[in-house]
């Protein structure tokens, strides 16, 4: 696939909000240190005074390009509408325009920093780190057309209400918090050839609910390590 861009454009102002949603922009060293300040501290003394935007637009743009092209193959061939839970400022998202069959892509995210951002697991689901209108304009500064995306706050909108071809969460959704706090809702708007896709540190839970779970791969080498999975025909 051949894109038309080779980075994205990014306001100085959403680079903690992607700092703190992708770990990979950063060093081990500098992951290493972090841990140390604290991710608030030092997300914002990186920013001001250790970080170039042009590196992080650029790291975020080949990140988000190699994910699309790691899941790219699961999708249908004919995917229409797409389903993103924990879309964060939307970077794999901005890949899906490129998809020419596409007809919508939905995201649900949250609106708000948590005071403290820990980025582990968490059953009451607390934490957050994003910000709703950093995504919106982000999808349209980088040229995703405003009429085939629309985002959804998961605390205050009524979620969206139709069968989709992808429903995808990369490091949300089982990953953050439980599959439970979405089982019902992916229920509802999941047909029998709907393929979800998530990150997850128990693949096997899955098999209890889907007829189909592949592992599409396993990332060890990782603070947090995970499994991406690809999942179909839910049992309802
Ligand atoms: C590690 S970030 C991943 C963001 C993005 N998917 C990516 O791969 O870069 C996790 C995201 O999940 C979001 N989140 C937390 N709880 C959520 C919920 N109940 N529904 C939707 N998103 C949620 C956070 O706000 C954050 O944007």
């Amino acid at each position: 696939m051949i894109y038309k861009k080779k980075s994205f454009s990014l306001e100085k102002k959403m680079l903690p909000t992607i700092l703190f949603q992708r770990n990979e922009l950063l060093t081990s060293f500098q992951q290493r240190v972090r841990r140390f300040f604290g991710r608030k501290l030092f997300t914002s003394l990186f920013v001001n005074f250790g970080s170039s935007k042009t590196i992080i637009e650029k790291k975020y743009f080949n990140i988000c390009k190699n994910e699309f092209s790691e899941i790219k193959d699961y999708f249908p061939k004919t995917t229409k509408n797409i389903l993103s839970i924990g879309c964060g400022v939307g970077g794999l998202e901005y890949f899906f325009s490129y998809i020419k069959t596409i007809r919508k892509v939905d995201l649900i995210d949250r609106n708000f920093v948590s005071k403290k951002v820990i980025y582990g697991f968490d059953f009451k689901n607390l934490e957050a780190y994003n910000n709703l209108d950093y995504t919106k304009y982000f999808l349209l500064s980088n040229g995703f057309s405003n009429k085939k995306f629309e985002i959804f706050n998961y605390d205050k909108d009524k979620l969206p209400n139709k069968k989709y071809d992808i429903i995808i969460s990369l490091l949300s959704l089982d990953f953050h918090y439980p599959f439970s706090v979405y089982m019902n809702y992916i229920k509802k708007v999941s047909s029998m050839s709907t393929i979800l896709i998530l990150d997850t540190n128990r693949p096997n839970y899955f098999k209890s609910i889907y007829k189909k779970v592949k592992i599409i791969k396993k990332v060890e080498k990782n603070i947090h390590p995970y499994w991406r999975i690809m999942c179909q025909r839910i049992i309802k």
